[in-house]
Formats: structure tokens, C-alpha cells, sequence
């Protein structure tokens, strides 16, 4: 039994149902008591099947964990169910974990766990539960990908086994030439502690059949507002309006683009969202305008605890109109967070929801404005003191569900009422933007992820591009990590090394913890910051090819940054690679993880193939395994030929003053001398695209010859 896998989900799953009635009457059946005839052993054999019989009942009626107790109303329940995938070696997805993107055989470690938590200091290689769950796994060999998906929002565990795992390519030719080979398959077994079996087998048979499957039951990525693509400036925390405004002049001083500075929690009064500290920011529109007159936006933060304080009107509100989450015995839940005693809204009620959404008019939130989006952290939710620091189980949602049934859910809502929120200020005209922690299946439609609370390690660096895989697999494209990393202090070269790699992330911004030294990138000498401005402005150039990989992640449900072998589903030595990716079909990057890297190991796939080094246009025949020297302002990136990407190539400060700028196209031909790409342009911020005020171009480029339609 895996050790932290509740008794009773285990037991139920793997033995038939166990029941006090069922088991009184097997005592009461004279057959089996004729086998103690001895007196004296007979209570003995007694006292030990007692004693059996406790030890399995236990956790099964009423659990705890530490000092909590689940009460289990309902009594033990789960629902479980097995797969087998005959000539499947290679499976995918089930986000979020820290771990590589080809998922592991789980025989001998915990299966992977899909429960969000807040985990402080989460470990890396781990099948360990973490911030959001989507239960979809994808399997791919070189004929087909095909994708399940286990629609069930309760604790979730996926256990996988295999028959060819441990063995090496070698070893299973070897076994295969013996004739003794039996067909690979790999074996995925599901099991969730309550609710039903709802799932859904998706056929392909080409990824991007998969993702289209996929996309038609959850719903495909948000078109982000175009300024959502530049880069973000957070810390936890900016302090008050002078340090945003130095921090902001600082950009300009050194020549760097950015479109966005984050407020951390400490912006609000004593931690109650919506308002504002009023010695530390008093006067939010001033400085609101202020990053309004450079072009440029603000994220602030807005948690869903909410601060049991009578005089704060968001509480008072939620308590009046009975829209908290309750304990069992139907008090409000309250529970421990940044703001001390909090109360939780119960996202699940969609009058809640609404409410919510309407607190982001420009009336209700006051200090608020256009140019002011919002981030929301800790939904999971995260209860100090709560079990494994979330809300217990037996706490009881809208329509009498427990808590349990829809854990994995309230993630998804809080993001999806605030992101209605914004769209609700605007008069339903304007795109919103809201990062979250949590998410479900189906979060993508509601704004971008972050990988949560990582550190500033070469490791975490590293497992930054699996993990954004993965989300992108699972409808995810929006995603990043912690650019620097959030806990510890990252070394100069590391920091430069995350901003290298982060350029070529969905979700590109750098945060860092309340107690580590400033680290704005004008911070570390100035070779430093000449090499982050030049990383900046390639992300900034590149603006039009990522916007139209989020237009496409948006209409076709392609994700943005993709594994290779999504593009190259045959090249079975793809298959398990991470270090490298693609961003859409044309961009191959390969970011410098190592420190002290004097090399990198390129692998350019694609049979009769050609690619371009983007930094000095050497071309490359594909498929190709080769050692690039690397030096402090290597960034890897390979245009693949036959692909033609747009840029904007001139140096400004925030996305929004690029807009009149001219696009250069950057062809690369194919060894048949052809080229094709494509162009999504709008407004860059307004739903109007969906009365058709947009331009989608497709450039192609043959026989000497550019054209477009
Ligand atoms: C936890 C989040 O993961 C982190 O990014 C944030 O800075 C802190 N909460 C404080 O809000």
C-alpha cells in the first residue's frame, strides 16, 4: 500500500467491499467457528480477526491525518478502473508535477497523485500532488496518439506499469530478435475517492487530433491580450507607489522593454483584497495612470480567503448573502491564511460567482482601473491549518456536495469568476487577464498558470520545460515559471540563464520571495543586464509569432510550446525529450540549463530536413545530432526550413508602443526552396476579432516568389 494513500481508497479499490454487515455474518456462519473447537484459542483467534477487522475499518468511517478528522458522512467510497494500452511504451501529461514530460512507471515510487496542494518547497522527479490537476494522460508511438480523460474532480491517483520498463533499447531489440518479444504496452490504472466513472477515450489518431478531442470537451486557450505576451516585473513585494514608480523609471533607465508590474499581497489593506493600503499606496489611479502614460499595465493580487472582519465589506457581503463554504455542521468554514482568520466563497455557487464578478466593476473595486488585471493565488485553497494545507475534506459546497467531490474544481472557478469579472467591468467588450495557481481541466479558458512557488536552482530551471510541456499537452499553453526562481537568491548566471529560457516561455515573468535581495535585471553588473536586454528584445520581436501561436492554441487547440514529437511523431528518439521544444511548428529552442555550460548537446530531427541557427543563419541538414559551443549570450534557437516567422524588430519600451511598427518576415526555405507561415493580427485586446476584425495572413514563398493571402 502506498504510504500516504488513504487506507480506505486503497482497500475498497483492490478487494471487494468490506462491510460491517458482511462481515457480522461470515462470523455468525457456524462452518468457520467449527474450526476453533479449542477453548481458550477460539478467543484468541476472536480477539485477532477483532483486531484485523479494526485496523481495516480504520480510516473507513472516519479518518485522521495529524489533528484532522475527516468525518466521511458518506462512508468509504472510490471508483477506480484499469487501462491497458498494447504498444504504447510512451505516456504524457497529468499535470501538474514536478517531473520529466515522459511520465514514469510508478511500481516502485507513490502513483501520480492529482490533488492541489500549496506545497511549500515542492521536490523535483516526483509524482507528488501539486497546485492544479488535469486529469488527461496521453500515450503516443509512432502510428498513433490517443488520450484519456478521467473527468472526476476528487483526490486522484494514477498508478502506471509496464512491461518494457527498465529495459534498455538494446535489451528489447535483443528480445525482439529472439523472437521472444512480447508487444510493449504500458498499463495506466485510475482511482479517485469519490464521485463516478465519467470517461472519455480520445482516438487521434494524430496529436493534433488528440488536442482537438481534447479541446471539445474542456474548451481550447484564451486569446490573451497581446501586452500578456511581453514580460512581467512581480516581487513579493513592490513595497508602495514610489518603488513602483523606481522600479518602472528603472526599465526605461536601462533601456529594457516590459509591459507589467505586479502588487503582491502587502499592496492590500492588511491583507483585504480589493482595497489598498492606504499609507502604502493611497492614491492607486495616480500611479495607475502613471504606468498608463508609459504604455504599460499592472497585475494586482486578489485571493479567495477573505478576511473575517466585520468591517470589511467583501466579508460582510459574502456573510449576508450566505455564500461561504460551510463546515459539516453547516457553520461558515473558516480556516488560516495570509489575512489570520478566513472565511472561504464558495466559487462552486454561481450566484457566488456572479457576485464576485460584479466586484470587479470599477465602482466596487475602487482604485481600479483599465490597465489593472488581476492574479489569483492560493486557490487550491490554501488553509494554513487546514489537512496537507487545504480545506477539509467533509466541508460542504453549493447542492450539499462535500468538499471532497469537488477539490480539483475550486481552482478553476475562482479563476473563471474573476476572469468574467474583468470582461463584466469592461461591458463584455475587453479580453481579460488572470494568472492562477490551481486549475482543473478546462482552466485554459480562463487565462494563464504558473508553476507555483519554485527555486532559484539549476534544477528547477531545468524542470521548468517538462512541466510547461506538460500543461501544454493538457490545453495548458499559457504557462511559466518563476523567472529567477521564488525561494533562495539565484547567482548571476542563473538568473541570466532563467531569463534566456523564460524569453521562450507562454507565461514570461520573474517573481522572487518577500525575503530575498532585489534582483531587477538592472541589478547585476552591467554585462548582465546588456545580455538581458538582448534576451528582452528577442522576446519582444518575436511578439507577432507568439501571438499567432496563441490565436491558433485558441481556433485549433494547438498548444504553443510543444514537445517534439508532436511535430515529428515518427522520430521515435523524440520521444522522451525534454530539454529541448518547439514553439509552434517553425522554432526550435534548446535554452542553456547547465551551469558553467560550455556546450549543449542539438538534436535538429526531421528526415531530409533543414534548419537555421536564428543568430547567425548557418544551416543545418536534419536529422542531426551535434555539440554547439555555448558562451554567457548563447541562446539556441533553430528556425526550421519551410517555415517563414514574423518579427518586429525594432528596440521599444512595452508591447503597446511596437503597435505601428513595421513586421519583417524571416524566411527559411525548405531543400525544395519553399517556405510557409502565417499572421493573426487585431486589436490586441477586445473580443471584436469575433466579429471578424482581424487579418489572419498565410505567406508563402516558392519559386522565387513571396505571396500572400
Ligand atoms: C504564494 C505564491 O505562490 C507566491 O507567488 C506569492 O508571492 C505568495 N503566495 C504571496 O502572495
Amino acid at each position: 500500500m502506498h504510504p500516504s494513500f488513504p487506507s480506505s481508497l486503497e482497500e475498497s479499490l483492490l478487494t471487494p467491499r468490506l462491510c460491517s454487515a458482511c462481515s457480522d455474518s461470515e462470523k455468525a456462519d457456524p462452518a468457520s467457528e467449527s474450526h476453533n473447537d479449542i477453548p481458550g484459542e477460539e478467543e484468541a483467534v476472536k480477539e485477532e480477526e477483532d483486531k484485523k477487522e479494526e485496523e481495516n475499518d480504520s480510516g473507513m468511517w472516519d479518518e485522521t491525518f495529524k489533528t484532522h478528522t475527516d468525518s466521511k458522512p458518506n462512508g468509504p467510497s472510490s471508483v477506480g478502473l484499469d487501462f491497458s494500452l498494447p504498444g504504447f511504451e510512451h505516456v504524457y501529461g497529468i499535470p501538474e508535477h514536478a517531473d520529466n514530460l515522459r511520465l514514469r512507471t510508478t511500481e516502485n515510487t507513490d502513483p501520480y497523485r492529482l490533488y492541489n496542494l500549496d506545497v511549500f518547497q515542492y521536490e523535483l522527479y516526483n509524482t507528488m500532488a501539486l497546485y492544479g490537476a488535469v486529469p488527461l494522460l496521453l500515450a503516443h508511438n509512432i502510428q498513433r496518439t490517443l488520450g484519456i480523460f478521467w473527468l472526476n474532480a476528487a483526490e486522484t491517483w494514477v498508478d502506471i506499469s509496464s512491461n518494457t520498463a527498465g529495459k534498455t533499447l538494446f535489451g528489447k531489440m535483443l528480445q525482439y530478435m529472439q523472437g521472444g518479444g512480447e508487444t510493449p504496452q504500458t498499463d495506466v490504472r485510475w482511482m479517485s475517492e469519490s464521485g463516478i466513472i465519467d470517461v472519455f477515450l480520445l482516438l487521434g489518431p494524430s496529436p493534433s487530433d488528440v488536442f482537438k478531442q481534447y479541446a471539445s470537451l474542456t474548451g481550447t486557450q484564451a486569446l490573451p491580450p497581446y501586452f500578456s505576451l511581453g514580460y512581467h516585473q512581480c516581487r513579493w513585494n513592490y513595497n508602495d507607489e514610489e518603488d513602483v514608480r523606481n522600479v518602472d523609471a528603472g526599465f526605461d533607465e536601462h533601456d529594457l522593454p516590459y509591459d507589467v508590474i505586479w502588487l503582491d499581497i502587502e499592496h492590500a489593506d492588511g491583507k483585504r483584497y480589493f482595497t489598498w493600503d492606504p499609507n502604502k499606496f493611497p492614491t492607486p489611479k495616480n500611479m495607475l495612470t502613471g504606468i498608463k502614460e508609459k504604455r504599460r499595465k499592472m497585475v494586482a493580487i486578489v485571493d479567495p480567503h477573505i478576511k473575517v472582519d466585520s468591517s470589511y465589506r467583501i466579508h460582510s457581503e459574502i456573510r449576508s448573502r450566505n455564500f461561504y463554504i460551510k463546515t459539516k455542521d453547516g457553520n461558515d468554514y473558516e480556516g488560516w491564511c495570509w489575512p489570520g482568520s478566513a472565511a472561504y466563497p464558495d466559487f462552486t455557487n454561481p450566484d457566488m460567482r456572479t457576485w464576485w464578478s460584479s466586484m470587479f466593476s470599477y465602482d466596487q473595486y475602487e482604485g481600479s482601473m483599465d490597465n489593472l488585471f488581476v492574479w489569483n493565488d492560493m486557490n487550491e485553497p490554501s488553509v494554513f491549518n487546514g489537512p496537507e494545507v487545504t480545506m477539509h475534506k467533509d466541508a460542504v459546497h453549493w447542492g450539499g456536495w462535500e468538499h471532497r467531490d469537488v477539490h480539483n474544481l475550486y481552482g478553476l472557478y475562482v479563476h473563471r469568476a474573476t476572469a468574467e469579472g474583468l470582461i463584466h467591468r469592461s461591458g463584455g467588450k475587453e479580453r481579460p487577464f488572470v494568472l492562477t495557481r490551481a486549475f482543473f481541466a478546462g482552466s485554459q479558458r480562463y487565462g494563464a498558470v504558473w508553476t507555483g512557488d519554485n527555486a532559484a536552482e539549476w534544477d528547477h530551471l531545468k524542470i521548468s520545460i517538462p512541466m510547461c510541456l506538460s500543461l501544454g499537452l493538457a490545453g495548458i499553453s499559457f504557462c511559466g515559471a518563476d523567472v529567477g526562481g521564488f525561494f533562495k537568491n539565484p547567482e548571476p548566471e542563473l538568473l541570466l540563464r532563467w531569463y534566456q529560457a523564460g524569453a521562450y516561455q507562454p507565461f514570461f515573468r520573474a517573481h522572487a520571495h518577500l525575503d530575498t535581495p532585489r534582483r531587477e535585471p538592472w541589478l547585476h553588473g552591467e554585462t548582465n543586464t546588456n545580455l538581458i536586454r538582448d534576451v528582452l528584445r528577442e522576446r519582444y520581436a518575436l511578439l507577432p509569432y507568439w501571438y499567432t501561436l496563441f490565436y491558433n492554441a485558441h481556433r485549433d487547440a494547438e498548444p504553443v510550446m510543444r514537445p517534439l514529437w508532436v511535430e515529428f511523431p515518427t522520430d521515435v528518439s523524440t520521444f522522451a525529450m525534454d530539454d529541448q521544444y518547439m514553439l509552434g511548428s517553425g522554432l526550435l529552442i534548446h535554452p542553456v540549463t547547465e551551469a558553467n555550460a560550455r556546450e549543449v548537446q542539438i538534436y535538429l530531427p526531421g528526415a531530409g530536413e533543414v534548419w537555421y541557427d536564428v543568430h547567425n543563419y548557418q544551416s543545418y541538414k536534419a536529422p542531426q545530432k551535434f555539440y554547439l559551443p555555448v558562451t554567457m549570450s548563447s541562446v539556441p534557437v533553430y528556425q526550421r526550413g519551410g517555415s517563414i516567422i514574423p518579427r518586429k524588430d525594432r528596440p521599444r519600451r512595452s508591447s503597446d508602443c511596437m503597435q505601428a511598427d513595421p513586421f519583417t518576415l524571416y524566411v527559411a526555405l525548405d531543400l525544395q526552396g519553399n517556405a510557409q507561415g502565417e499572421l493573426f493580427l487585431d486589436d490586441g485586446h477586445t473580443f471584436n476579432y469575433q466579429q471578424n476584425e482581424f487579418v489572419y495572413r498565410k505567406f508563402s514563398y516558392s519559386q522565387g516568389q513571396l505571396t500572400s493571402r
